[in-house]
């Protein structure tokens, strides 16, 4: 795909272990046009590509909340939606959008109630450890791996595998 480009991260979001990393073929260019999502997988690590408007992002194929897969969620414009809690997640910054229904901890420590979808009537909470769990679990931001195309194909700096 002519003219496709990489979306430039800020550093500091920059996944562990890929500072050094070297970089997998993963899929061809091709394979992911613009406002589309891809899951590839490597060992035990799912990694979600997506072409943004600001060009290609791989991070990880777990929801920075409760770790639903964000690849079967959906994509519009940066921002990918949870098929799970609905929360919203911006793929250019890193930021959520929209916090989880359940609720919980934004990246900074702020605590936001639960939500409900517009037209369906608040969610009560009942107290026990389950909602405990709920109002503890913090949504953070995405970390990124670098991403480059050499000759038509996806390449993805991965972390080395853990040792079984
Ligand atoms: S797991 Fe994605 S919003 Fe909860």
């Amino acid at each position: 795909m002519p003219g496709a480009r990489i979306h430039q991260f800020r550093p500091q979001l920059l996944a562990p272990g890929t500072r050094d990393a070297p970089f997998s073929p993963v899929l061809p260019v091709g394979e992911l046009p613009p406002g589309s999502m891809r899951r590839v997988t490597d060992g035990d690590l799912d990694v979600l590509l997506a072409h943004t408007p600001e060009g290609i992002v791989a991070v990880d194929d777990r929801c920075p909340h409760m770790s639903a897969p964000l690849s079967i969620g959906t994509l519009e414009g940066c921002e990918v939606q949870c098929p799970l809690h609905e929360g919203r997640f911006d793929l250019c910054s890193g930021d959520p959008v929209r916090m989880p229904t359940t609720g919980g901890l934004d990246p900074d420590g702020v605590y936001h109630a639960t939500w409900s979808p517009a037209g369906l009537p608040p969610k009560t909470d009942p107290p026990g450890l389950k909602a405990e769990a709920r109002r503890l679990t913090r949504v953070r931001r995405f970390r990124y791996y670098p991403v480059r195309i050499v000759d038509g194909t996806i390449e993805v700096a991965l972390p080395a595998d853990l040792e079984p």
